[in-house]
């Protein structure tokens, strides 16, 4: 039995890719801080999948912690790295936490990696990285764009240290330079918008306050938590005027994970690569707040109100590479999106 190290393995998509892992037969061991996410979510995986992975909780930015860590892992036979502040607005007051945060700790997890076998990396990226594309859909060939904050600037300087770091291994190879075992196999994917939860509703997306994201405010408006959804503007060059996003199950992004980490490990793959994860189609925000409405049941509270400082307007993923060389297609609706995470958010509630 293979063991995968899934930093951030107590997250939204981390805790799902763990259950997806689990369940095709991977130990797993976790590394997350919980500095926004709980131990709990271990004890939920387990619930769903018969066995708890171990957690190990550990600052991946703290080089010494992060290497003793790996130290003890050494054996593992590959690494998903989901570990990272994700929020777009806290960048913008805080960035220099996201720098040392999320740069910090991949430069570390990769000093780690250097020093035991493994090579086999998934990395967490996202479709922040293609800006708003002049054209439609993005494939992984469209240019990325300046980054809109330092969130996105993260996603992007770590894509560029993965690139240069196997770009490094093949002029070390082209002088004859020994490595210390195989060459690196990297995989970037860049997520559209995860939105659902696990069928179970033992696991789903637990944001810390006041939700930055649609669907948890859309849940939490839904709950009577929040009083009212704002619709961030509906005078985009859209069909309805809101702006248009490739939705995409949770639970297909996880089973994703899996896909691209085998991909590496069997196809005698090395270098990097980078695939879109999205569904290939684009809803508007008023089109989710219907599905929403429509599956549930229930009225929604919202209003239009102005656009958001950094919001583009549209995107949408071309995920055909990701079909045709992972044999990976996002299979979840919509309406299986949004009650999936009204589900959870309903066993959240009954929890308070
Ligand atoms: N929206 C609202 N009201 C809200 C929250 C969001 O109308 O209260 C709208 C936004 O304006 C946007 C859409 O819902 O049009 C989706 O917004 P999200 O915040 O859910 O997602 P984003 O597309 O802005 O951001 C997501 C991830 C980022 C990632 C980015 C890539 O949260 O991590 O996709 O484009 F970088």
């Amino acid at each position: 039995m293979k063991k995968v190290i899934v930093t951030g393995g107590c997250g939204f998509i981390g805790s799902h890719t763990v259950v997806e892992l689990q369940q095709k037969g991977y130990t797993v061991v976790i590394a997350d801080d919980l500095s926004n996410s709980t131990p709990s979510v271990v004890e939920n995986i387990g619930r769903i999948t018969g066995e708890k992975p171990i957690l190990e909780i550990v600052d991946l930015s703290d080089r010494t912690a992060c290497l003793r860590f790996f130290k003890v892992h050494s054996d593992a036979d590959a690494v998903i790295h989901f570990a990272a502040a994700k929020a777009v607005g806290e960048s913008v007051s805080k960035p220099l936490h996201y720098y040392r945060n999320n740069i910090g700790s991949l430069l570390n997890v990769l000093d780690a990696m250097e020093r035991s076998s493994c090579r086999t990396f998934v990395f967490s990226s996202s479709c922040t990285v293609y800006g708003q594309p002049d054209h439609l859909p993005v494939t992984e060939q469209t240019p990325r764009k300046p980054a809109c904050s330092p969130y996105g600037n993260t996603k992007q300087v770590c894509e560029d240290v993965l690139a240069d770091l196997v770009a490094s291994c093949r002029t070390d190879k082209g002088k004859g330079g020994a490595l210390s075992g195989a060459s690196w196999k990297i995989l970037s994917l860049r997520y559209f918008n995860p939105i659902g939860a696990h069928p179970s509703a033992l696991i789903g997306e637990l944001p810390n306050g006041e939700p930055n994201n649609l669907m948890p405010y859309i849940t939490q408006t839904a709950a009577g938590i929040r009083p009212l959804l704002k619709v961030f503007g509906n005078d985009y060059p859209t069909p309805d005027g809101t702006p248009v996003r490739d939705y995409i199950h949770v639970c297909d992004l996880a089973e994703a994970h899996v896909k691209a980490m085998e991909y590496m490990q069997e196809n005698g793959f090395e270098g990097m690569d980078c695939f879109n994860l999205g569904t290939g189609r684009g809803y508007s925000v008023l089109e989710v707040i219907g599905s929403f409405e429509r599956v549930t049941g229930i009225k929604l509270a919202y209003e239009i109100a102005g656009r958001r400082d950094g919001d583009i307007a549209q995107i949408w993923a071309d995920a055909g590479k990701a079909e045709r060389l992972l044999g990976w297609k996002a299979r979840r609706t919509l309406d299986e999106m949004t009650l999936s995470a009204w589900k959870w958010q309903e066993n959240l509630q009954k929890k308070i």
